[in-house]
């Protein structure tokens, strides 16, 4: 299949091409598209044909259920039912937003586009190009992150075209994305009686949720660590966002992590293997490795989650195999552990890109 290439902006959405890209939806195609926090791989959420073609062109296992993204708040209820009061707050605080919402779904919802589960996950995104694009499609448009699976989230188009070029029928280029990391998704399944359920921390922090709704609890899963028995988010038990590189996150006191890193990269040196390290702008100097990435100062979280799925490509790039990365750990912005803004999301992402290796070197304190 020949992928169509279109550009356009949030500022100049390119009327045509949407109407294009919506047509192509409705007839059960295809179409990658930028939202506020990493692409996505749109098809008809309500089409089962159309979910199963998502999960060939990103190589997906079926069970790993899809997004549904909507385009106005009354949407909600054609594809959930029993909603409860908190999911309007929520999304009264937070819609258009970076925020998912897992509700129990309408019969109109396939199972293949839940991954057979009779829950449904939501989101209404604040991109303007996303919402004319739900819109022209008719209000219902499953999108998982558009890489194959596996792959680090994509916050360019350059890298959807990467993944899927000639398995989509369209590619919309709208420029970098602002969040760069995918939405929070919270679990409302279990109200009344429950709590709601952060499952994957993102730019809506567990502080924000706790803020609109009251406690939330927390899935280990979305701390990085392996769930217990069935993860509540499938996609939480395969690996992700993985460079093609082996990545280490090197954890300690900040002068005993550059040592180590240093040795480490030095010796790969010797043996003819390209390193690459994710630092930051306090410690981008004190490296040796081939290719070094600041993913911003370590004062500035959003810095960092916005630039690492970008240097997680980069090295692939650059061509580098054995890669480190300082820890990002929420004490490092700052935070205690729950009140830690985005440090729990951007940890979530590095340990499930090392594939949870982490060295833990001796010493007080963080880096
Ligand atoms: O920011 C985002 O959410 C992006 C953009 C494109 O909107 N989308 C995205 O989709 O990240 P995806 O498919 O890469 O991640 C969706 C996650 C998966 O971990 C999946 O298991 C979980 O949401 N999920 C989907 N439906 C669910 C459900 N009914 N119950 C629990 N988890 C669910
Ligand atoms: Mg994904």
């Amino acid at each position: 299949m020949e992928t169509i290439y279109v550009e356009m902006t949030e500022e100049e959405i390119d009327e045509a091409a949407i109407e294009t890209a919506g047509r192509i939806l409705r007839e059960g195609g295809l179409v990658a598209f930028p939202t506020e926090t990493v692409y996505g791989l749109g098809g008809d959420a309500l089409n089962p044909a159309s979910s199963k073609r998502i999960y060939a062109a990103k190589g997906r296992p079926s069970d790993n259920p899809l997004i549904v993204h909507i385009c106005e708040l009354s949407a909600l209820g054609t594809i959930a039912r029993d909603i409860p009061e908190e999911a309007f707050r929520l999304a009264e605080a937070y819609w258009p937003g970076p925020l998912t919402m897992i509700l129990h779904k309408n019969d109109i919802v396939p199972a293949e586009t839940t991954g057979g589960l009779d829950t449904v996950a939501v989101r209404f995104p604040s991109h303007r190009v996303a919402q004319a694009l739900i819109r022209a499609e008719g209000g219902y448009v499953a999108a998982p992150s558009a890489n194959r699976s596996g792959r680090p989230s994509p916050t360019l188009a350059r890298y959807c075209r990467e993944d899927l070029d000639g398995r989509v029928e369209m590619i919309i280029d709208g420029g970098e994305v602002g969040i760069g990391l995918e939405s929070t998704i919270v679990d409302l399944t279990g109200l009344p009686a429950g709590r709601p359920v952060l499952l994957r921390p993102g730019r809506i922090t567990l502080e924000m949720l706790e803020e609109t709704v009251g406690p939330v609890d927390l899935d280990a899963a979305s701390l990085g660590g392996e769930s217990s028995g069935r993860p509540k988010a499938p996609g939480m038990k395969y690996r992700h966002y993985a460079p093609k590189g082996s990545l280490t996150i090197i954890e300690g006191p900040r002068d005993a992590v550059t040592a180590y890193i240093n040795e480490q990269t030095d010796a790969c040196r010797r043996e003819g293997r390209r390193t690459g390290v994710i630092c930051t702008d306090e410690t981008a100097a004190c490296y040796r490795a081939d290719v070094i990435r600041s993913a911003g100062s370590r004062s500035d979280e959003e810095a960092v989650a916005h630039s690492l799925f970008r240097i997680l490509r980069e090295f692939d790039e650059e061509g580098a195999e054995v890669l480190f990365s300082e820890s990002f750990s929420e004490e490092s912005f700052g935070g205690d552990g729950r009140t830690a803004g985005m440090g729990q999301a951007i940890m979530n992402r590095l340990i499930k890109a090392a594939g949870h290796r982490t060295v833990r070197l001796p010493g007080s304190g963080e880096t």
